[in-house]
């Protein structure tokens, strides 16, 4: 098996696209760490270095965005993750054209060929439900083996950056760690709370949620993941399924053996045994730990996924009303680019206004209902990653993305300053690496060399006349919002969970 692994990623060497993570393993020593310089040889001809014999890339200054942030976030200098990533490194490689990658020796997300020069005919990512008995094996086979093979290229942080050579400057502190759990420390990074002492956590912090960059992160957190898969699989076309979430149901239809793994009925908060997935142990879930001890998580294991604890109850997933709601919201997002956006396409999405637009404090919809449904693992946003419903999840809601951009023409403008940190259009993405702005990625997801098969405007209940203008669509927005209401109703008395959700780790604190 490993050597197979080895073998695909020999063979697909031509094509192998960015690899983005945490930090590449050859930068990880004493001598790059206190040079803040990670220019790595292509090859191996020493003087290669970023690929700039063959004229691939060369060993730049890093630019960070100078912008003003907003949001609740109003310290300065304390935080590993500000200006990222110059705290840890200040020079990289800049690759040139479409070449990519910390040492240029791939090429840029959508460009194949050996010069990066052919378009890469897109990846098509389908709905979970329709896959072929082939190809959900290989979706449920390469995620075992990216949970257990350590990943080639990129290691963990395990202190912050004043402790990263440990106590005598001699030690760097990094960690091997599998690509599934690299891709859950990445997520855990993003969100973890300020450490301003021991037990001193500054949470109003998050780098991937409540802001514009929500939508940017989670496409290039899952495009990363995707490559990673493609390289283990050794296939370039595969894709990662999505599930249609939206299916107003109170069951969860991929919450199944054959699927992401169904219920162990002798304790119903964990999955089945009949699954794969009760094999899967969680990483980075202690955060309380991490605030006390203050250090980050290494990676270890720390127990059983966990899922489904609230299913019982009358919580119902998001409809495709709510779906289609949302993307008649003509404003990517708007002042102050937060949770209280309101009439913003991306706080509707992300689920903390109404689909409608509308601003309602206690609405949990679409992302953070599905999230909350979920429940156990899946609700708690420094662990959510670890329950591969995750990817699933983020495909639709990213396909919903998909589909507001196709759509829309105007107002479709990513702000550049005023977000909270780590949100505004030019901020290079936390903790990816090398850096990656939240612009390059707002792009149509064929640039990306992805696509969807996928028809948002089919509906699953109701009459597809929604767009439609004219009494009749007005009629139909009437009955619409009614049931929106209702649903909002039944919705609220499920506030507690909510809660427990993903602002109890967040933004309560003031500075
Ligand atoms: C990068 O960091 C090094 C090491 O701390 C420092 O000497 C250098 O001046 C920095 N360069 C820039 C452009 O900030
Ligand atoms: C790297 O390449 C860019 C673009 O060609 C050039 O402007 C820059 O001077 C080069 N930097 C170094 C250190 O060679
Ligand atoms: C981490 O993984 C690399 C590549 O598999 C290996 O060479 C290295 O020895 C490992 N380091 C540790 C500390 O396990
Ligand atoms: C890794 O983290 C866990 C949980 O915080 C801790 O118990 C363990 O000692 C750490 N391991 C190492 C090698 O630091
Ligand atoms: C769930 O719905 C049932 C029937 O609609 C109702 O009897 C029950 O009280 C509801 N449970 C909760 C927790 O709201
Ligand atoms: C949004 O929330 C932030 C933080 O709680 C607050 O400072 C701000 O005044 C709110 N803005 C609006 C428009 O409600
Ligand atoms: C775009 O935004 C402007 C200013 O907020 C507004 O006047 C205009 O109607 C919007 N366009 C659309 C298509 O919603």
């Amino acid at each position: 098996m490993r050597r197979s692994a080895v073998l695909a990623l020999i063979c697909c060497l031509g094509w192998i696209e960015l690899t983005e993570a945490q930090f590449p393993r050859v930068c990880c020593t004493v001598e790059g760490i206190r040079s803040k310089e990670c220019c790595p040889a292509l090859g191996s001809d020493p003087e290669n270095l970023c690929g700039i014999l063959s004229g691939r890339g060369n060993c730049s200054d890093i630019h960070v965005d100078s912008k003003p942030w907003g949001g609740p976030y109003r310290l300065r200098n304390v935080d590993d993750r500000e200006n990222w990533p110059t705290k840890f490194f200040n020079r990289t490689c800049r690759c040139f054209g479409n070449f990519a990658g910390y040492n240029c020796g791939e090429c840029k997300f959508g460009w194949t060929g050996l010069n990066c020069d052919q378009r890469k005919a897109p990846t098509v990512r389908k709905d979970i439900h329709s896959l072929s008995a082939d190809e959900l094996q290989e979706f449920l086979g390469v995620l075992d083996r990216a949970k257990t093979s350590v990943h080639p290229d990129y290691v963990i942080a395990t202190q912050h950056w004043l402790g990263l050579l440990g106590p005598d400057g001699t030690e760097p502190q990094f960690s091997n760690v599998s690509i599934y759990d690299l891709f859950v420390w990445q997520h855990y990074y993003s969100v973890r709370d300020t450490l301003l002492g021991p037990g001193r956590p500054f949470k109003a912090i998050d780098f991937s949620h409540k802001g514009p960059a929500f939508i940017t992160w989670h496409r290039y957190h899952l495009l990363s993941l995707e490559r990673e898969l493609q390289k283990l699989t050794g296939n370039e076309n595969f894709a990662v399924p999505y599930w249609k979430f939206a299916t107003g149901r109170a069951e969860c239809d991929v919450c199944t053996d054959a699927l992401l793994g169904g219920r162990d009925p002798a304790d119903p908060s964990r999955i089945s045994t009949g699954s794969r997935f009760s094999r899967w142990s969680v990483v980075c879930d202690s955060l309380d730990e991490y605030n006390r001890l203050v250090t980050l998580c290494n990676g270890s294991s720390e127990g059983s996924l966990r899922r489904g604890l609230v299913q019982s109850t009358n919580v119902t997933l998001p409809s495709m009303s709510d779906v289609r709601s949302c993307l008649n919201l003509p404003d990517f997002d708007s002042p102050p680019y937060f949770t209280n956006s309101s009439f913003s396409f991306r706080n509707a999405l992300e689920g903390y206004e109404r689909p409608d637009g509308e601003l309602d404090a206690s609405v949990s919809n679409l992302h953070n209902l599905v999230h909350q449904f979920l429940s156990g693992t899946s609700a708690l946003s420094h662990s959510a990653a670890n329950d591969p419903v995750f990817l699933v999840l983020h495909t639709f809601t990213d396909a919903i993305f998909e589909e507001w951009m196709r759509l829309s023409r105007e107002n479709a403008s990513f702000p550049d300053e005023m977000a909270p940190i780590g949100h505004n259009r030019h901020y290079n993405m936390v903790p990816f690496f090398p850096p990656v702005t939240n612009e390059e990625i707002y792009v149509a997801s064929e640039q990306l060399g992805y696509s969807y098969a996928i028809d948002l405007e089919e509906t699953d209940s109701g009459p597809a006349v929604f767009v439609l203008g004219g009494t009749l669509g007005g009629i139909f927005l009437g009955i619409l919002l009614l049931l929106l209401f209702l649903q909002r109703r039944r919705r609220r008395q499920f506030q507690p969970l909510l809660n427990a959700e993903f602002t109890n780790t967040k933004y309560t604190e003031e500075a």
